[in-house]
């Protein structure tokens, strides 16, 4: 196992690798590592010589400050559980200066509109943050591929315009949600909520079942009254957003049009946790 904190020192092992005709794959996290990461990671394993896991949260994509301090931040454990899984593999986990070297803020990305929509629209800013680090990321550890799940669907649209826009020789690899037994899609947040909030959680893919059943009957007008309502009627759930849209360019759709996908987007707050699923239709 290969701990790296600081970006030079991986700067010139990575370089090293290279020198030896060794294929990089890549798994960027903010830790708090559960089987939905694990996922990405095993993916890596089975299709590159060595695998870099990044465990950084993030400051510049968290538009909510108590989000960012109530984040949790377990690195002994994930340590431990990488290291179960795989003892060869790499692990960075800078700290906040020494990544920005001591400017810790974003710069701003087009996306041709992807970055507007949803997460965009709610979470002021987080895409630019997300691509900030993403880009930084993808300089020092230069892999030959790089693993996203499609829990962030928005974020994984992004990732794959930014090396197509920045011409990086990068593969973006998409792994499916990983969801625990109920349906709940695993999530580092999901660590937060208390045992009402969890029970209840599982609601939010039981709905989004119900959408996909009634996406081939219904117009998309009603399911949107539907969610709204069942959501409304939960007492420990608030619904933030939920939007059907095409899945190349995240716009919203009030009707469907045959020949293009469409996809299904909730979030939802327990509490103070903001949870975040999608379905294919
Ligand atoms: P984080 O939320 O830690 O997620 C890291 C990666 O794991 C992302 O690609 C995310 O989509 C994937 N992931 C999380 N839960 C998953 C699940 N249940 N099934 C499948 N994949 C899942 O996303 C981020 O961190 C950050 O924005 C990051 C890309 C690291 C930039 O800071």
């Amino acid at each position: 196992m290969k701990e790296f904190r600081n970006k030079t020192d991986l700067i010139s092992y990575i370089n090293n690798l290279k020198q030896n005709g060794q294929s990089v794959g890549f798994v960027p996290t903010m830790g708090a590592l559960h089987q939905g990461h694990l996922a990405l990671v095993k993916e890596s394993l089975k299709n590159n010589d060595q695998t870099v896991v990044s465990i950084f949260v993030n400051p510049t994509q968290f538009d909510n400050p108590e989000d960012l301090k109530k984040y949790p931040r377990t690195y002994q454990a994930d340590k431990s559980i990488l290291k179960t899984l795989d003892n060869n593999i790499i692990i960075y986990h800078p700290d906040a200066n020494n990544f920005y070297d001591g400017n810790i803020k974003s710069d701003h990305f087009n996306f041709d509109g992807l970055e507007l929509e949803m997460e965009g629209k709610h979470r002021p800013g987080h895409f630019d943050g997300v691509a900030t680090v993403v880009k930084k990321l993808f300089e020092t550890v230069r892999p030959d591929r790089a693993y996203f799940g499609e829990k962030d669907f928005q974020q994984l649209l992004i990732i794959k315009k930014l090396v197509k826009k920045e011409n990086l020789p990068i593969e973006i690899v998409a792994v499916p949600i990983q969801r625990e037994s109920d349906g709940l899609a695993m999530s580092s947040r999901n660590k937060r909520l208390n045992p009402l909030q969890r029970l209840s959680a599982s609601y939010i893919y039981h709905i989004l079942t119900q959408v996909r059943y009634l996406f081939e009957y219904y117009d998309i007008v009603s399911i949107k009254k539907f969610v709204y309502e069942a959501m409304a009627a939960h007492p420990e759930l608030k619904i933030e957003y939920f939007e059907i849209a095409d899945e190349k360019n995240l716009k919203p759709v009030t009707r469907k049009k045959s020949g293009n996908k469409y996809r299904a987007f909730i979030v939802v707050y327990a509490g103070d946790i903001r949870l975040i699923d999608n379905v294919a239709l």
